[in-house]
């Protein structure tokens, strides 16, 4: 990895499937090759969106319509984007983000109704980017699903929806990455840690 344009990378994935590990990883690999990555996470990633943050992992799962949950991500990655991504890829860093567009096309919008066109409205009208590189992190949900509620972090509110929920999850990841081959790439999440950063690594490396 030597200077090039700064990169766009999300790590995507069911709720438990170690993308918070593999994002840091990530982002320790590429400084140790001279880069200087931001790393940073969604909902969230500036001040704002952190607050808005709050509002949507904590408390009742049936505290907000998808409706409303798809605004306020979407306001909250608006902030986010403004704040730090765009900033950060403007200055020449390039960027990590744990989760970004994609978990709204899948959690609100392939899992609670049918509410993926409005998913993509709003998008195009107050997001209208794409990572360069997005790494599905695949595995299954029933072991996924005891390492999130494991962390006990009070963030719960959308791993309480429960092992069907996460398995459309999973499928609506899946479905994605093989629309738009060009900019996913798959790994499985289910190999021990290092085996996993070997991969993320690799395909981040082939794009470099
Ligand atoms: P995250 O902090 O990534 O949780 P975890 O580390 O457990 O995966 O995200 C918090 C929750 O918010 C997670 O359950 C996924 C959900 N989420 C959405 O439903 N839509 C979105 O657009 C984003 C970014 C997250």
């Amino acid at each position: 990895m030597t200077a090039g344009r700064a990169l766009f990378i999300s790590l995507e994935g069911i709720d438990g499937s170690g993308k918070s590990t593999q994002a840091r990883r990530l982002a320790e690999h590429m400084r140790a090759r001279g880069r200087d990555p931001v790393l940073t996470r969604e909902p969230g990633g500036a001040p704002g969106a952190e607050e808005i943050r709050r509002l949507l992992v904590e408390g009742d799962p049936a505290r907000w319509s998808p409706e409303t949950e798809i605004l306020l991500f979407t306001a909250a990655r608006r902030d986010h984007l403004e704040r730090t991504i765009r900033p950060a890829l403007a200055a020449g860093r390039d960027v990590v983000t744990d989760r970004f567009a994609d978990s709204t096309r899948v959690y609100q919008g392939a899992t609670r109704g049918d509410l993926r066109g409005l998913v993509d409205e709003i998008h195009a009208a107050a997001i209208g980017v794409e990572p360069d590189l997005t790494l599905i992190l695949d595995m299954d949900p029933e072991v996924a699903l005891e390492r999130g509620l494991a962390r006990a972090s009070g963030e719960d509110r959308f791993e309480e929806f429960g092992l069907p929920f996460q398995e459309k999850l999973r499928a609506g990841f899946l479905a994605l990455a093989r629309g738009a081959p060009e900019r996913c790439v798959v790994i499985d999440a289910s190999e021990d840690p290092d085996t996993v950063a070997r991969h993320v690594c690799e395909a981040v490396n082939a794009r470099l």
